[in-house]
């Protein structure tokens, strides 16, 4: 089972947040874009060997920026290069100003069956102060439109320890999405990235440090509240209820094989992983004459293992001791001896055969899963 991501770099306006590879000033160079997608989909039909895709995600930068002729332009690449046999899920991530009817009815046509709609919070002053363009009353016409047209597979992304977001103002952001039976909610503790507008303004002091004591206690609050709401924490960020998992998204924490295509979108498959480089001009250059426009990291042993703490750990399930033994005998002893201080210390639990992260072990998930690293 595999899953092809398609990396659009294009975004209508710089959110403070966000370092994700994006541009605002693509226009000019919009459909030369495209046509390397579709070329770099071409290329590269070999890499699963006619193994059958399962997923197909279009994410960003703002997919939903797409032309319904892009759209059309872009599937038909995959399908004439890949095995769609057996596929299941077909995403494409949302930005709400852009959601309309006919965009709906379109992707509804070219056989998108879920949708990804960065909400990030229902108050305006969040919203505004993160430089999103859209409003939330955008947001809720969106999510209106999105179930109007029959999409029974969507999620919301919400983003907590906002620094106006208040404790109150969270726990209503979750009673709005669940007033609307939002069937998957993913909620992104903020984090100040290099390069971006918002580390500079909390810099010069017009936006107020992020408060941990707040981001703890927010984490604490949507978990309760969603587990209340029937929405099972099936990895970190990631709430779903029953049936509304993200194959696509499983896929890269039960390490799957999954080709990236786009500027900066990395892959995964033989053992190595694979990152296209992160410059819309150079993609569309070395695509279209032919030069390299990927490097490629062949995974050593310890780096899987490594891979598979980090990502297993996050997820509800956690890391299964048969499959551990199975995989890599030679790491199982020192993990085993680790585990018994996070045992202990009430970080981890032991179901049956797996290892998983407690409530307190998800606070600190990260540090958790780095004393499990090899190195
Ligand atoms: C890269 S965006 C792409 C989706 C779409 N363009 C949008 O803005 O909704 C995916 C999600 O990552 C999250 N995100 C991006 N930067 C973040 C940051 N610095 N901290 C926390 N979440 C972030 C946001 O919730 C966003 O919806
Ligand atoms: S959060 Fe989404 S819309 Fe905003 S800059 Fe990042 S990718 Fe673009």
């Amino acid at each position: 089972m595999a899953g092809i991501y398609l990396h659009i770099p294009f975004c209508a306006q710089a959110c403070h947040y966000c370092n994700f590879h994006f541009s605002t000033t693509f226009h000019s160079y919009r459909k030369e874009m495209i046509d390397a997608i579709c070329k770099e989909l071409t290329i590269r039909k070999e890499v699963f060997d006619n193994q059958s895709v399962a997923t197909i995600y279009f994410g960003g930068g703002t997919p939903s920026l797409l032309t319904n002729s892009e759209i059309d332009q872009l599937f038909d690449a995959i399908t004439r290069n890949y095995n769609l046999g057996d596929l299941k899920e077909v995403t494409i991530e949302a930005n709400p100003e852009d959601i309309s009817m006919d965009l709906l009815k379109h992707w509804r046509g070219k056989g998108i069956n879920r949708i990804s709609l960065g909400v990030q919070s229902f108050f305006d002053d969040d919203l505004q102060q993160m430089n999103r363009i859209h409003t939330a009353m955008q947001a809720e016409h969106a999510i209106r439109m999105i179930q109007e047209v029959g999409f029974k597979n969507f999620s919301i992304d919400f983003m907590f320890a906002l620094p106006l977001l208040s404790n109150e103002q969270l726990i209503k952001n979750l009673e709005r999405a669940i007033a609307f039976n939002v069937p998957h909610i993913s909620c992104y503790n903020l984090t100040v990235k290099e390069q971006t507008a918002l580390l500079e303004l909390i810099k010069r002091g017009k936006i107020e440090e992020l408060s941990e004591d707040k981001s703890i206690q927010q984490f604490e609050l949507i978990m309760g509240k969603l587990a209340d709401h029937r929405y099972l924490q099936y990895e970190i960020s990631n709430y779903a209820l029953e049936g509304y998992k993200s194959i696509h998204n499983s896929a890269y924490w039960e390490q799957r094989p999954y080709l990236g295509v786009g500027p900066s979108a990395h892959s995964f498959y033989k053992n190595s992983r694979t990152h296209n480089v992160r410059n819309n001009k150079k993609y569309i250059n070395a695509v279209q004459t032919g030069s390299p426009f990927y490097d490629v990291e062949e995974l050593s042993e310890r780096d899987f293992f490594n891979e598979f703490i980090m990502t297993r750990l996050r997820t509800s399930k956690g890391i299964n001791i048969r499959e551990l033994e199975l995989l890599f005998p030679k790491y199982v002893r020192a993990f085993k001896d680790k585990t018994s201080d996070f045992l202990r210390g009430g970080q981890l639990a032991f179901f049956g055969d797996e290892y998983r992260l407690t409530k307190a072990g998800k606070m600190v998930a990260d540090y958790v899963a780095s004393e499990f690293f090899e190195v």
